[in-house]
């Protein structure tokens, strides 16, 4: 924890300045190749029960955290002091009037929505999903079971849940990649232009399908939400994009997250592998422990009513970031709250608690129990592959950045060294656009280079036919033509694509996930690398 003393000039006067934290880890756009549940989490419970982040709320604006279980689910319960509207800043930022339906609409209106929701994930429902949902899990990891390696993040973890959401949705598969780029620029980026074009397309194509369905509805989420009346009428254009925008940013990150964090256990724990293997009935007692003890996702209110919390007063228009990875791990509420104990039945609160307790949670449990059983029946026994840092970006959602895993007694040579370099760290061109010429870049990188400390790494560049190399040994760092030095980290990308990157119209970490920018080699190099652009 940070020293609490330090008062930030602008604090409102009922923040008391012990409470206040200037060093939150979990804030958007930092990575760590730190597993934050091992270090950052156990830390974070030796502090005050409250405390007052100046930048964790979506913008960088302050907000309360508390870290208690039962003042976690208090929050949820009391909708009379605290609001769900308006957190998101998607339809502001597209020019259009919109909410999430329904976690973005208080009681009582939210009930309507909600009893409209709720029958479109019944067992019965999801049970005609079943197969579907099983036989895209199969098809995916036949793709990479046969290699003894996979980058489980970009092989797997991020594709399955785009298939299962566009089977729910009535959607082509073919969309996949599309979902992705989306996903991506809504969920991932800094960028406020990046936001708004991915809140925009994703939009404009949700509208068109709910067009589509309007006129020839067939068996599909989407058909039941154009032709289902809630309080006597049909819903509205607004609230059906409000509804269909929700389940997709919702349904995705969320269960990518949550099935990389229960593989990654599986990798890093072979005995509770093992136990799996043996007798996988194990499996959805395992995944409802690790869904406790991985719980990534934070959630957000405004204070509409004064009142207390804790002995703090909490004043109209004060933020709270509620992170259920905090009250999933109270000490107060957990015997033994770190360590992940399959027989445990927890009553966790990853799938939130009260009214907008999470709606898709019987659905995002059937994923997550078919890729692990999946997984086990195809590949033996796998773990992470040595040597490679495990990188997880930090924010609202944690979330893994790349999770190399080798089976079958191959060495992975791969170093899917999924750093996201972050908007800010991004090339700044001069401001001027790169046309794309190899000369062009060489001089851009010859430049950034020569106004940079020394970063102690020798970087190979294979753009097109061409390499450069980056020695970060030089002082100051230079353009090299040939070195002694074993290169510590190799990048290669089309010369377009890496110009794309350079200019900000390409997502870095996309370009990764894509397979566009490859990156292998030592993890703090890629660091450097981020540094570099
Ligand atoms: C492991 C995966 C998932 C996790 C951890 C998760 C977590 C959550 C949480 C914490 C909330 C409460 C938000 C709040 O109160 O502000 C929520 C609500 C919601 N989730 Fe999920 N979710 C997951 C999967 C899904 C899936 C697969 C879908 C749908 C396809 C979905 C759709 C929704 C919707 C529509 C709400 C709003 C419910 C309401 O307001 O009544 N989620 N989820």
């Amino acid at each position: 924890m940070p020293d609490n003393q330090i008062l930030t000039a602008d604090l409102p006067a009922h923040v008391p300045g012990e409470l206040v934290c200037e060093d939150y880890p979990f804030i958007m756009g930092a990575n760590t190749a730190e597993n934050p549940f091992r270090t950052m989490v156990p830390a974070l419970h030796d502090g005050p029960d409250l405390i007052y982040s100046t930048n964790f709320y979506p913008g960088f604006q302050p907000a309360w955290i508390p870290r208690r279980l039962e003042t976690v689910q208090a929050l949820y319960m009391d909708t009379e002091h605290f609001s769900s509207a308006a957190f998101s800043p998607y339809p502001q930022l597209i020019g259009e009037d919109w909410s999430l339906v329904p976690v973005e609409i208080d009681p009582p209106a939210h009930a309507t929505y909600r009893a409209l929701l709720n029958p479109l994930f019944t067992p019965a429902r999801l049970r005609g999903l079943e197969d579907r949902v099983r036989e895209a899990a199969r098809d995916t990891i036949a793709k990479f079971k046969d290699d003894g390696e996979c980058e489980f993040m970009h092989a797997f973890a991020l594709r399955f849940p785009i298939i299962v959401f566009l089977d729910l949705m009535g959607l082509p598969r073919d969309r996949m990649e599309q979902f992705l780029e989306w996903e991506f620029m809504l969920l991932h980026s800094l960028d406020i232009e990046d936001l708004a074009k991915g809140a925009r397309l994703s939009v404009d194509y949700l509208r068109e399908v709910i067009e589509e369905r309007r006129k020839n509805p067939v068996d599909d989420l989407v058909s039941l939400a154009v032709t289902a009346t809630a309080d006597g009428r049909k819903l509205n254009d607004n609230e059906l994009i409000g509804l269909c925008f929700n389940l997709f940013i919702g349904g995705l990150d969320t269960v990518s997250t949550n099935i990389a964090w229960q593989i990654r256990h599986l990798a890093e724990h072979p005995e509770d592998q093992r136990r799996l293997r043996a007798d996988p009935s194990l499996i959805p007692a395992a995944i409802e422990e690790m869904y406790r003890r991985y719980a990534a996702v934070t959630t957000f209110r405004t204070c509409i009513k004064q009142t207390v919390l804790h002995g703090v007063t909490i004043m109209p228009g004060d933020k709270i970031a509620m992170p259920t990875t905090l009250a999933n791990t109270d000490p107060a509420a957990w015997e033994r709250p770190f360590e992940v104990d399959f027989n445990r039945a927890p009553r966790h609160i990853t799938f939130a608690y009260g009214v907008h307790r999470c709606v898709g949670a019987p659905l995002a449990r059937r994923e997550s129990v078919i890729a692990i059983e999946e997984l086990l029946a195809a590949i033996p026994e796998f773990s992470t592959a040595e040597g490679e840092a495990l990188i997880t970006e930090l924010g609202p959602i944690l979330q893994p950045k790349n999770l190399p895993l080798v089976w079958g007694g191959q060495r992975s040579r791969r170093a899917a060294a999924a750093v996201e370099p972050q908007p800010a760290n991004l090339p700044q061109s001069g401001g001027q656009r790169l046309e794309g010429t190899i000369a062009e870049v060489t001089g851009f990188l010859a430049a950034r280079l020569g106004s940079m400390e020394p970063f102690g790494k020798v970087i190979a560049m294979h753009l097109d036919g061409h390499e450069l190399l980056l020695d970060g040994t030089a002082n100051p760092p230079k353009l090299v033509t040939a070195t002694d030095q074993k290169p510590d980290v190799t990048v290669r990308a089309a010369l377009k694509d890496f110009v794309a990157i350079l200019n900000k119209e390409m997502n870095p970490q996309l370009a990764m996930v894509k397979g566009k920018l490859k990156v292998r080699g030592d993890i703090t190099s890629v660091m450097a690398l981020t540094k570099l652009l």
